[in-house]
């Protein structure tokens, strides 16, 4: 019935752009951490813009940020949204494009006089980087019952603090109840981050399911001693099986090929010093892929290497698990949608399944859900060279707007 409606690109982009000045890094791009001062500025400017939009904002207990737009009928809404935190080294558009280009639709309807049958409402969810306080999408996990509250608070940054601290701190925290919502459906735009859509010059991506995450942090310890007098046969070298370790997963993915991607991400070593045999390493490994069981063995075979290694050079091991989440299928019919609604606009599409975690794939777990990607230039992302082009960020947007009007119709 609204085919023809479009939203207004260069407002989108100029909220995109305003939040980017918050945490803004000197080259470009952001550091918007979770539950930081700078996460606290970004908050209080997407409330204050969901409450001149007439949006009734709610937070929960875990932090999570709603604006509900009545609709004619009541009923659980159609959400939308995502995230505004980043990574130390963030783009402009991760996330942020999901929860602007939602408010953006709203806007649209507004200035149209149009309500839907059914409410809306624009999300952001807490800590989805997972670069602070892992796992990644902790707030839409612990939004769907998938991780409890008490859990949540006492996770550990890497600096030491805890999620608690840092909600009260910031003031994060509000009262709504988490762990069972009622929701209709959900949808997010969000930039793809890697170089399928732009390789493929295709505009919009259907995204039909996000690949499995495993993030593991290994602690070693051996014995700090003299470079230079240390025979090698004596040497209980904690950063050698680091370090091992680290190329023996730049292989591992090679040598599984297909979807297998592996990353050291973090990497510290102690003393640290040029004549010093390490007697302390800590490093992260972050394994993923489309399918389950050949995650499972990338983790297996991790898991051989290093045990070995370790009790080869004499050093003590440890492991935590920082998240762990299988591959996410998406509900057919909600990608058919995001797919018709981009052909209706005479845009390029193809379907997809997303590299990148996203808080999608926890709304999956209670409701229909599905994505949508637009290109990502030189598929650079995490990263403050990441950009995205106005006339596909302003298509995308137009998609989300129409699929909304569909589910809320
Ligand atoms: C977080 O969203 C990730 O994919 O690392
Ligand atoms: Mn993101
Ligand atoms: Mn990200």
């Amino acid at each position: 019935m609204h085919d023809t409606l479009r939203i207004n690109g260069d407002r989108l982009r100029q909220r995109l752009s305003e939040l980017g000045n918050i945490g803004a890094l000197p080259g470009g791009g952001v550091c918007r951490l979770a539950l930081t001062d700078e996460d606290r500025q970004g908050r209080d400017t997407v409330m204050n813009w969901m409450r001149e939009l007439g949006l009734d904002v709610t937070v929960d207990v875990m932090g999570n940020v709603f604006g509900i737009r009545p609709g004619s009928a009541e009923g659980p809404p159609v959400m939308t949204g995502s995230h505004i935190d980043t990574v130390r080294t963030g783009g402009l558009y991760d996330g942020s494009l999901g929860v602007l280009s939602g408010l953006e639709a709203i806007e649209t309807l507004n200035d149209a006089g149009i309500t839907t049958r059914r409410p809306l409402c624009v999300a952001f969810f807490n800590n989805e980087e997972g670069a602070r306080f892992a796992p990644d999408m902790m707030g839409s996990l612990v939004y769907v019952g998938g991780m409890s509250l008490e859990e949540a608070m006492a996770t550990e940054g890497i600096d030491g603090k805890t999620v608690g601290e840092c909600m009260q701190a910031i003031g994060a925290q509000g009262d709504a109840p988490v762990g069972n919502p009622d929701v209709h459906a959900f949808v997010e735009i969000h930039v793809e981050q890697g170089p399928v859509l732009e390789e493929s010059g295709i505009t919009i991506g259907a995204v039909e399911k996000v690949q499995g995450i495993s993030w593991t942090e290994f602690t070693l310890t051996g014995t700090s001693n003299h470079a230079g007098t240390t025979p090698m046969r004596l040497r209980h070298d904690a950063g050698y099986v680091a370090m091992a370790t680290a190329s023996f997963v730049r292989d591992l993915a090679t040598r599984l090929g297909g979807d297998q991607v592996a990353t050291v991400g973090a990497f510290e070593i102690g003393p640290n010093l040029v004549n010093v045999v390490p007697n302390h390493a800590r490093f992260t490994v972050d394994l993923r892929n489309t399918d389950s069981d050949r995650l499972q063995q990338a983790e297996w075979q991790l898991h051989e290497f290093i045990t070995q290694l370790a009790e080869r050079e004499g050093v003590t091991l440890e492991r935590r698990q920082l998240a762990r989440f299988e591959p996410v299928p998406f509900d057919p019919a909600m990608v058919d949608r995001v797919e018709a609604a981009a052909r209706t606009q005479g845009l390029s599409v193809m379907r997809m399944p997303s590299g990148a975690g996203h808080d999608a794939q926890m709304l999956a777990r209670v409701c229909p859900t599905s994505m949508i990607f637009v290109p990502s230039v030189d598929g650079i992302s995490h990263n403050i060279e990441e950009y995205t082009a106005p006339d596909d960020l302003e298509a995308g947007a137009n998609v989300l707007l129409q699929v909304l009007l569909d589910l809320a119709a």
